[in-house]
């Protein structure tokens, strides 16, 4: 193996992962290529070359120093066909793919498909990848909303209203559920769960006649829209509500030095993988330990107990 390019999505600790990436193929005496704007640049060949270097000072920065777009022409196989004749092109030999269920579905099709060598480290503010127990950039998106959640505790807590917060997390309700957590909230309305809106009125109202003054409800984007959970929350109580949707706020920011710290342990990883040939697969971090999980073994494996989650919340609001 003489020369790897790595390929990415956004969000917090995905550069820090770059830096580790490239670092550790250079110690390793290999040739790094970014790929541009993910897969888009991979099929249309805008790579960049990238030394130690051209990662200087990006460990903290958030998003991605390679650009991203979401691009589904490389899910054809002429898609495909284009992106392998790129990098065979410029003699690459393997791709490192740092971001998502998507992202890495792409990575999974590149080697199972086409039996070109791909690595994978996951990365996504969702938390929704199978068998991975955190990827890189959930601590800081949880961070970040947290951030933001206190502040509106402060507005809700003077004022004595309801604010019902929207997160993101596609249909995962991993993040609505860790920002409600940390943020000592109410109540949380997750897809994986049902609340009822009748329920937690009934709760909002008997709350008030015993002195209770603000609620904090968290809504994961996959379950709802705060838009329309304080609508049905006002019918419902004959309450005033406010909302606030934390939007992409919760995909940028500074890396949290967890997320570094992951992102240095498996940039490092995933180059290692790809020198010594274990590929078609991600690495991650099980108990503080990088494992190898191979793609599509790792079934629906759910990486907390929401159930548990939800009981723990609800007694200590
Ligand atoms: O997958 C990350 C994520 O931020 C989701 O939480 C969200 O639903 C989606 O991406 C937003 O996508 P876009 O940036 O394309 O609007």
């Amino acid at each position: 193996m003489t020369k790897i390019a790595v390929l990415t999505r956004d969000c917090g600790g995905v550069n820090a992962a770059i830096r580790a990436v490239v670092r550790t193929a250079v110690a390793q005496g290999l040739l790094v290529e970014g790929v541009m704007r993910g897969y888009q640049g991979l099929m249309s060949g805008d790579f960049v070359p990238l030394d130690r270097r051209s990662v200087s000072n990006i460990i903290g920065l958030g998003g991605t120093i390679l650009k991203t777009a979401r691009e589904e022409a490389f899910f054809t196989t002429e898609g495909q066909q284009a992106a392998l004749a790129q990098v065979r092109a410029r003699g690459i030999d393997g791709l490192i793919v740092i971001g998502g269920n998507g992202s890495l579905t792409g990575g999974r099709i590149l080697a199972e498909r086409h039996g070109f060598p791909v690595v994978g480290i996951p990365a996504t503010i969702d938390n929704d990848v199978p068998g991975v127990d955190y990827a890189i950039g959930t601590d800081t998106a949880v961070n970040v909303a947290l951030d933001a959640l206190d502040k509106i505790r402060d507005t809700a807590t003077s004022l004595e209203r309801i604010f019902v917060v929207e997160v993101m997390g596609r249909k995962c309700g991993w993040l609505a559920m860790q920002v409600a957590l940390a943020g000592g909230c109410e109540e949380v309305l997750l897809p994986e769960k049902d609340v009822p809106i009748d329920a937690l009125c009934q709760e909002i109202k008997e709350g008030r006649a015993l002195g209770k003054a603000s609620w904090i409800i968290v809504v994961a984007e996959g379950c709802s829209t705060a838009v329309a959970v304080a609508a049905a929350v006002t019918a419902g109580t004959g309450l005033e509500t406010r909302i606030a949707v934390l939007g992409h706020i919760q995909r940028g920011g500074r890396p949290t030095a967890f997320d570094r710290i992951m992102a240095a342990r498996l940039g490092h990883a995933a180059v290692e993988a790809l020198v010594e040939g274990r590929t078609g697969g991600l690495v991650h971090l099980v108990r503080d330990r990088v494992e190898f999980l191979p793609f599509g073994t790792a079934g629906d494996v759910k990486r907390t107990d929401i159930e548990y989650d939800y009981h723990l919340l609800k007694v200590l609001s």
